[in-house]
């Protein structure tokens, strides 16, 4: 078993060592992956592929609170991140009292909200009341609603600015760390190189300090849509579905359980 993984020890990776992060909702595969990863998200991202949810807009602190305990059960070596919910760090006394109930009630060890320099006061007042904040910018999922959709960001000299002076602005604020969602890969590079708080990309490509990715998607188990950006390292899904299909049929005709497995 490696040690646990430290904020320290994550800012000190910086330009060093590339941070693994992948998200997980159970003790189950928190277990699984523990070991191989730096850092595991309890993303908010379990509203769609745990709960079915069309968005990730209506996940709850005490839905969130429940999937990050079982996640810090089995969570021995890598850092735990909780994902703050759309409408749960609205104004600073909000966001406090929040990630303070992340922070009391689970073993994480820092909490994400996504949100650039309009962030900046919430961030700074958390960070002020120890919290560990990782800021979440460039493409936010918590506004799909709002702008009718996801898009890619950064596409205009402006727009990619202004990711940067978000990024600065968090920084500034005390912000631990970046996440950078769906942007071109020259944003991600000129963010990176403007903070010296690790970056860590998704849809963002190679030049952030570490790669997130959602774990159904990763390994296949989502099968809704596949944005370009994910990488299936296990076809999950079909697996599955050959293996439910063979205990079916050797139900239905009785070879199992046959005289290995019957006392
Ligand atoms: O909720 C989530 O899984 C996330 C990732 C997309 C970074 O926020």
């Amino acid at each position: 078993m490696n040690k646990k993984v430290t904020l320290k020890k994550l800012q000190n990776m910086k330009g060093k060592e590339k941070i693994v992060m992948i998200t997980a909702y159970d003790a189950l595969f928190t277990s699984l992956f523990d070991n191989e990863v730096e850092i595991i998200l309890v993303g908010d991202s379990l509203n769609m592929s745990f709960a079915g949810k069309e968005d990730t807009l209506s996940v709850t602190m005490d839905q969130m609170i429940y999937h990050t305990q079982a996640v810090c059960r089995k969570a021995n070596h890598s850092f735990v991140l909780f994902d703050m919910p759309f409408g749960t760090y609205t104004d600073k006394k909000m966001a406090l009292k929040n990630a303070n109930r992340a922070y009391q009630e689970t073993r994480a060890d820092a909490i994400k909200l996504e949100g650039g320099k309009e962030k900046a006061k919430i961030v700074k007042y958390l960070t002020k009341n120890s919290i560990a904040v990782f800021g979440h910018i460039g493409l936010k999922p918590q506004q799909v609603r709002a702008e009718g959709g996801y898009s890619i960001k950064g596409k205009e000299e402006d727009e990619k600015n202004a990711i940067i002076e978000d990024a600065i602005a968090l920084e500034k604020a005390g912000a631990v760390a970046l996440i950078i969602e769906g942007v071109k890969p020259n944003v991600a590079k000129s963010v990176t190189n403007s903070v010296s708080i690790p970056t860590i990309g998704i849809g963002a490509g190679l030049y952030c300090d570490g790669q997130v990715l959602v774990w159904s998607d990763t390994f296949g188990f989502f099968e809704e849509f596949m944005p370009k950006f994910v990488k299936q390292y296990l076809d999950g899904s079909n697996k599955i579905k050959e293996a439910i299909k063979t205990y079916s049929s050797e139900v239905k005709s009785e070879a199992f359980p046959d005289d290995k497995y019957t006392y």
